[in-house]
């Protein structure tokens, strides 16, 4: 069958939703229940309605669009999509190409009038970037049980609001989650399509990426607390500098990650907050993010006991407190081996070159893979940019894994698949 997407429909749509949260200067900033995502979701909403779907919120913010299937409502869902949010100054396809993709493999089994037996969920996950509350993937998180509302009302972002408030202002149920999770029951399994955010499919001249599993990640938040003092009349050999000591931290951290080998692993401090904030102050209290990733899950574990053994020693030296907490720590995960054969058999059947790879960043099928069969697809990232304003992907290769996600749907949404 010829699932071929409309291209200049997929381009308009990714145009379209790369309006909100666009920054004069370029990139887009979309951060979960604030205006721009509302626009989105509008957005979305019309989208999918238009493409025949019933469209509802879940309690986690989600949106769902919901195509019914011969086996009636009771059948467990084949659910599709990704986030729609976006990163800080981040770009137009982490995420959103996931959405659009679903939407529009979706309306290609219309226009074909396929039927399938089991319903087909299309779904844009909420505050699936860390942005915001400090904590990413929230709504796959929350909908799959893995958020307590205690744990909701913990997360706040810079101005005060908690998460648990900002789905409530948002017009979200949060505390009907317990009863709205999803499970095996009302999910077969979970299909993402996702931009790979790296340089490998592109270095390989391949067009999908079958992805096997997800690397680790922890990210720490530490806190180092000096002395601040006057810039110009403290002496070298009497301070104790807070910032000095951080960026000796970081500079620890990029050395245990390269020396786990090439490829092994990577780590990251992109967020560092210096106070009091002045020229002319020897900064006295810092707090620096850490984010440590490898698909081996010794050697990130390596990186994280040798950091803090790092935080210890240069803390001591430095006559600073150095504290290291661990926000998050997810493991290594393999993805499903059912899903990453229906992607391989699709491609070899339309003779797409594909290759599977691990994926190095995070996504939401991390945690629908704790209720269901879960697995994604990737495509090219031109130059392998991500997470910034020029991040990019052919329309071609967005058409190829809308075409690859279409027929993959198709056959998981068959009865006894
Ligand atoms: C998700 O955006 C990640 O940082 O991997
Ligand atoms: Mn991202
Ligand atoms: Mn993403």
């Amino acid at each position: 069958m010829n699932l071929k997407p409309d291209v200049d429909r997929l381009a308009e749509t990714i145009e379209e939703l790369g309006r909100f949260g666009a920054l004069p200067g370029g990139g887009v900033t979309r951060q979960e229940l604030t205006p721009e995502d509302a626009q989105a979701v509008a957005y979305l909403t019309g989208l999918m309605e238009g493409a025949g779907l019933t469209v509802r919120h879940d309690p986690a913010a989600n949106l769902v669009g919901r195509r019914a299937g011969s086996l009636g409502d009771s059948a467990p869902a084949v659910l599709t999509g990704s986030h729609r949010d976006s990163g800080l100054q981040c770009g137009r396809y982490d995420g959103a190409l996931g959405v659009l993709a679903a939407i529009e493999a979706v309306r290609l089994l219309d226009e074909k009038g396929v039927a399938t037996a089991h319903p087909i969920e299309v779904i844009a996950f909420s505050g699936e970037e860390m942005s915001r509350f400090g904590v990413g993937t929230k709504g796959s998180r929350a909908i799959v049980g893995r958020l307590t509302p205690p744990a909701m009302r913990a997360l706040v972002d810079a101005n005060g609001v908690s998460y648990w408030e900002a789905l409530a202002a948002a017009g979200c149920r949060p505390e009907e989650l317990s009863s709205r999770l999803r499970t095996r029951d009302n999910t077969k399994c979970f299909v993402e399509l996702h931009v790979e955010q790296g340089p490998v499919l592109e270095e390989s001249g391949k067009t999908i990426g079958v992805v096997t599993a997800l690397a680790g990640m922890t990210h720490l938040w530490t806190t180092i607390s000096g002395a601040a003092d006057h810039a110009g009349a403290t002496p070298m050999h009497m301070r104790r500098d807070a910032f000095a000591a951080a960026a000796e931290l970081a500079l620890a951290l990029e050395e245990e990650a390269v020396s786990q080998g090439k490829n092994a692993a990577v780590a990251t401090v992109g967020d560092v907050r210096v106070q009091p904030g002045s020229t002319v102050i020897i900064p006295g209290h810092v707090e620096m993010s850490g984010d440590i990733r490898s698909t081996d899950e010794t050697v990130k574990q390596r990186i994280v006991t040798r950091f803090r053994d790092a935080c210890r020693s240069i803390g001591e030296r430095r006559g600073v407190q150095v504290d290291c907490r661990t926000v998050i720590d997810e493991p290594a995960l393999a993805l499903s081996p059912q899903i990453r054969d229906a992607v391989e058999a699709t491609c070899s059947q339309l003779g797409i070159p594909a290759m599977r790879m691990p994926s190095a960043a995070n996504h939401d099928a991390r945690h629908i893979a704790a209720v269901t069969e879960a697995g994604m697809i990737f495509v090219p990232s031109v130059n392998g940019i991500s997470h910034a304003p020029d991040e990019y992907t052919t329309i071609e290769d967005a058409c190829v894994g809308v075409e690859v996600l279409a027929h993959v749907l198709l056959h998981l949404a068959q009865e006894d698949t």
